[in-house]
Order: structure tokens, then C-alpha cells, then sequence
């Protein structure tokens, strides 16, 4: 648990992380792309901890698109082997869980995932579903336009067995079919590592998200950033259109 945490007057109900700069992180330092990997997801425990402390319901982390499976074979492996472990930590995560109530969920395409990867991420969901204090949301073979195809391939089938009529299909429908259905969007989305753009990630339930960029690589990233994120929020003249 983390003390001194300071006072935010308002705070983002959810938020979105974009876990970039692993690579370069590792590169700056001589090392494999996977060193860069294994300390992002230090970073990633760290700061999902932090936010739940704060007071952040849900999180989103962005650790695998449906794009990454072009990189090399063996950074792939390196990656999976990864989400294994931190899937692994079995009664230490149980434990965490329990302290914050802390909902696992993982959000993307399961087709494709390794069969032992998917297995460990059914036991988690299960194990967790009976939190409901925090929600963290871990994209894995995730892609907004993935995520879109799929809801609508729902919403017609639905279509087509009678069990919706076409007129009835509304904003909140492509909501409820979505993998984040019944949580908020992501009030703000974060993006380390100096690049400025979504790659894919959460590209419904960005429409109205606030943004904040910077030039920090992930592994860096600390406490601190969040702090600076969450005073930086307080100030934003949130619209949505109006006046
Ligand atoms: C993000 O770091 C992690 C994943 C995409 C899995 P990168 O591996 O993209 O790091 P850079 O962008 O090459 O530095
Ligand atoms: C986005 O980072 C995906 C994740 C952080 C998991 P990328 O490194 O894949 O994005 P691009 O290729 O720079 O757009
Ligand atoms: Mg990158």
C-alpha cells in the first residue's frame, strides 16, 4: 500500500496505458528487446498497484496488438513466456487480488494465443470475477478494428436469428458488444515513449478520451508520472460537444 498519495479532486474513472518503449529502453542499454520487456513488466505491476491505491477503477494496459505477432519469433516468445509468468505468480497475485479487489480481465482476440497462455487467463478471470472494487484491463492480441469486426459479427448473427431487429441497433448495442461492455471509456489515454498515436487501441472507446504524451519509455515510468497525469487531468475542460 503507498502512503503519501496525494489529494486529486477529481479523478479519471478509468484510465488507458499504452505500455510503449520497452525496446528502446533495452537497445539505449546494449541489452535484447526482451530485457526491455521483463522490466516494462515490473513497470506494469507497479503501476497498476499505484493506480488502485490512488483510486482508479479501471485500467486498461495495452500489452499486446494483433499487429505484434510480426515482430521476431523469438521477442514473440519472449512476450508470451512473460504474460505466462505474471499469470504464474498464482497465490502471491491471489493475495494482491484479494487485498485491492482487483478484477482481472483480459481483453482482445483469444484465437491464436498458445493454449497453455489461454488456460492460465480463463483461471485468472475466474478466480478474480468476484472482485469488483477494480477492474484491469490487460489487451492481449488486442486491436480496436479486431474488436469492432467481432461486436458486429455478434450484432448479426443476432440479426439473423431473429433475436434483434435492425432499427434496435443503437450506440449503446456496439456497447454492449464490445470486450470493455459495462465499464466507462477510458477518461484519458497514456502513451510514453514520444509516439503520438493510438496503434489500434481502443479505437471505439477513445471518441472522447483525453490524451497525454510523453517522451518517457515505459520501463521508466513511474508513480510520479501517474501523479503528474492525474494533476494534469484535473485541469482539462472536458466538452463532450458542449458548450
Ligand atoms: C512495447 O514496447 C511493448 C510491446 C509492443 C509488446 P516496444 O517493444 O514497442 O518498444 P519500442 O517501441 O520498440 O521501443
Ligand atoms: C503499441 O505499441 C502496442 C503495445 C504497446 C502493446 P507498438 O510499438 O506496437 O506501436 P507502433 O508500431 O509503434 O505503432
Ligand atoms: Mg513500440
Amino acid at each position: 500500500m503507498y502512503d503519501n498519495i496525494p489529494q486529486f479532486e477529481v479523478l479519471p474513472q478509468h484510465i488507458g496505458f499504452i505500455m510503449d518503449g520497452n525496446g528502446r529502453w533495452a537497445k539505449m542499454r546494449g541489452l535484447e528487446r526482451s530485457a526491455g520487456h521483463k522490466e516494462g513488466a515490473k513497470t506494469f505491476r507497479k503501476i497498476c498497484e499505484y493506480c488502485a491505491d490512488v483510486g482508479i477503477k479501471h485500467m486498461t494496459f495495452y500489452a499486446f496488438s494483433t499487429e505484434n505477432w510480426s515482430r521476431p519469433q523469438k521477442e514473440v516468445s519472449a512476450l508470451m513466456k512473460l504474460f505466462k509468468e505474471y499469470l504464474l505468480e498464482g497465490d502471491e497475485r491471489t493475495a494482491e487480488n484479494d487485498i485491492k479487489q482487483m478484477r482481472l480481465k483480459f481483453i482482445g482476440e483469444r484465437e491464436g494465443l498458445p493454449k497453455d497462455l489461454l488456460r492460465l487467463i480463463e483461471r485468472a478471470e475466474k478466480t478474480t470475477a468476484k472482485y469488483s472494487h477494480v477492474t484491469v484491463n490487460i489487451a492481449l492480441n488486442y486491436g480496436g478494428r479486431a474488436e469492432i469486426t467481432h461486436a458486429v459479427k455478434e450484432i448479426a448473427q443476432k440479426v439473423k436469428d431473429g433475436e434483434l431487429s435492425v432499427d434496435d441497433i443503437s450506440q449503446e448495442t456496439v456497447d454492449n458488444y464490445i470486450y470493455t461492455a459495462g465499464q466507462p471509456d477510458p477518461d484519458i489515454i497514456v502513451r510514453p515513449s514520444g509516439e503520438f498515436r493510438l496503434s489500434n487501441f481502443l479505437t471505439w472507446q477513445s471518441a472522447y478520451s483525453e490524451f497525454w504524451f510523453s517522451d518517457v519509455l515505459w520501463p521508466d515510468f513511474t508513480e510520479e508520472d501517474v501523479n503528474e497525469i492525474l494533476f494534469d487531468y484535473q485541469k482539462r475542460n472536458r466538452r463532450f460537444g458542449g458548450v
